[in-house]
């Protein structure tokens, strides 16, 4: 008898980029201009402290506002995926990709984002990489926010703090959600939506140097986009009942240093406050700790009188998140060395190792990630990003072995096999970042995720010819067999 299959039937397998981080093409079109083309490229780096690195001022903005062109502004060049998309999804259905996730650009739509009409240009490009990936029998995983929103948005209304912004993103998603009703089924509202709290700019738009109290305007945003998300789900749901909604959370799973209670308290209370924004998502309202948090942090979130039964009423179809790694919480931070992520930076784990650009590497995590949120909420769970940032190099024969890479995906792999036995439901998994594009932190391109290299550096040379890498190979046998040979 032979053995029964781990993963089910229709698992999604496939792999996940960002609009900002691959199309390029930042100003073709009628596309207006994003918070992700205000990014520059620093050559200098503090790996410990990268997400110094995405904080953008007002100084930057100005002068990027001025600069027409998109050198030194890698996240304006990409990968040309605009120009490059047919070629690259038949690369991912020659690996047997099931489902692709990719962003929408919402400036590409809504140029200034408070425009009357949309961008018919902008909307025929992803009705051309829908029906491509159709073609191809690939499911899309869309993202209807992932770090970027138009400029204007951010000049003339400070942002996600806004409340305006809410009803721009609800005719944005409504607009794209009606065009392409029949060619996708499923939708994430926000990429990593606690990035706003971390990242402020990258997340919600909202220029550090502009705001008295960070803290409160990154809030308020953040109740905004929890707001804007519920209502888009109502909408989704009357424009397509079919459609299945999810949150998306960069789930930072907190260890304690030590077993001493105080470093357990406060690896608890670390987790709450990264598990709040699911709560809220997938439950309905906000934690009762965020209460307390308010107080000690003199935050008050101005809200309207409907908004908790719109947060109520409109909760998400599955929990969507990005797995990396696992931070440590003490509260005797000195005691430790730190070391980085690319919104964060944590005390070292002495168990784990970690990446050439810091990142701790923790597959066991994934299990316990995956376990806790279904004991957690018990809905579907979809790992939309999981993956390795390395630097890859093209031998002589313009092979490109990145063992290191499938090691990786291999361990991961397997604790996502061991949760599934553990009784976890999960319905796909989409590696970070399917192709090489350009870093979100760093926008670097030597820093790569892809089962595919781009011929590109981080100064924008190259040929942007694609090549299969090594492991290209290995992740179309893993979803041929479904996941049984790793
Ligand atoms: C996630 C983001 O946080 O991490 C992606 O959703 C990002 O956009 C990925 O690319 C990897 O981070 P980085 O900074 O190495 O590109």
């Amino acid at each position: 008898m032979s053995k029964a299959q781990v993963f089910p039937e229709n698992f999604l397998w496939g792999g996940a980029i960002a609009a900002n981080q691959a199309e390029g093409a930042f100003d073709a079109d009628g596309k207006g201009l994003s918070t992700a083309d205000m990014v520059p490229y620093y050559k200098k780096k503090d790996y410990a402290n990268l997400s110094a690195l995405m904080h953008v001022s007002s100084e930057t903005i100005a002068e990027a506002m001025e600069t027409k062109t998109a050198e030194g502004y890698p996240k304006r060049y990409g990968i040309d995926f605009y120009h490059h998309f047919r070629e690259d999804i038949a690369l991912f259905a020659e690996m047997g990709f099931k489902t692709f996730r990719l962003s929408i650009n919402w400036s590409r739509i809504f140029p200034n984002g408070d425009d009357q009409e949309p961008n018919e240009a902008g909307l025929q490009f992803y009705d051309n990489v829908f029906d491509e990936l159709r073609k191809c029998d690939i499911e899309p995983l869309v993202t209807l926010s992932h770090y970027e929103m138009p400029m204007t948005l951010v000049l003339n209304y400070g942002g996600w703090k806004n409340r305006k912004v809410i009803s721009f993103f609800v005719k944005y998603a409504e607009t794209v959600m009606n065009r392409y009703q029949n060619k996708v089924k499923y939708w994430l509202t926000f990429n990593e939506i606690n990035t706003t709290l971390i990242e402020p700019f990258t997340g919600g738009g909202i220029v550090g140097d502009k705001e008295n109290n960070l803290l409160q305007a990154s809030y308020q945003a953040l109740h905004h986009q929890f707001v804007a998300s519920s209502l888009v789900t109502k909408r989704a749901r009357e424009i397509n009942p079919a459609f299945q909604i999810g949150c998306m959370l960069a789930r930072m799973i907190h260890y304690p240093a030590t077993s001493s209670p105080e470093d357990v308290q406060q690896a608890q209370i670390d987790n709450q406050m990264n598990l709040l924004h699911t709560d809220v998502q997938v439950r309905g309202s906000y934690p009762p700790i965020i209460k307390r948090y308010f107080e000690d942090h003199q935050i008050h979130i101005v809200k309207e009188a409907e908004d908790d039964q719109t947060l109520k009423e409109n909760t998400v179809d599955f929990i969507s998140f990005s797995y990396y790694t696992s931070l440590v919480s003490t509260t005797t931070p000195e005691k430790y060395g730190v070391t980085g992520g690319n919104l964060y930076s944590t005390v070292k784990n002495p168990n784990l190792k970690v990446t050439e650009w810091g990142w701790q590497l923790d597959p066991i995590g994934l299990r316990t990630v995956l376990k806790e949120l279904y004991d957690r909420y018990q809905l579907p769970l979809f790992v939309v990003e999981n993956g390795l940032g390395a630097k890859d190099t093209v031998e002589e024969d313009g092979s490109i072995i990145d063992d290191y890479r499938i090691d990786y995906f291999r361990q991961h792999i397997e604790q996502l096999k061991e949760a599934i036995l553990d009784g976890v439901e999960v319905i796909g998994y989409t590696s970070w970042g399917a192709i090489d594009i350009i870093s979100a932190s760093t926008s670097e391109m030597s820093k790569r995720y892809g089962f595919i290299y781009v011929d590109q550096d981080d100064e924008g040379h190259g040929t942007l010819n694609r090549k299969k890498k090594k492991s290209f190979d290995w992740y179309k046998k893993v979803i041929a067999t479904n996941g049984e040979d790793l």
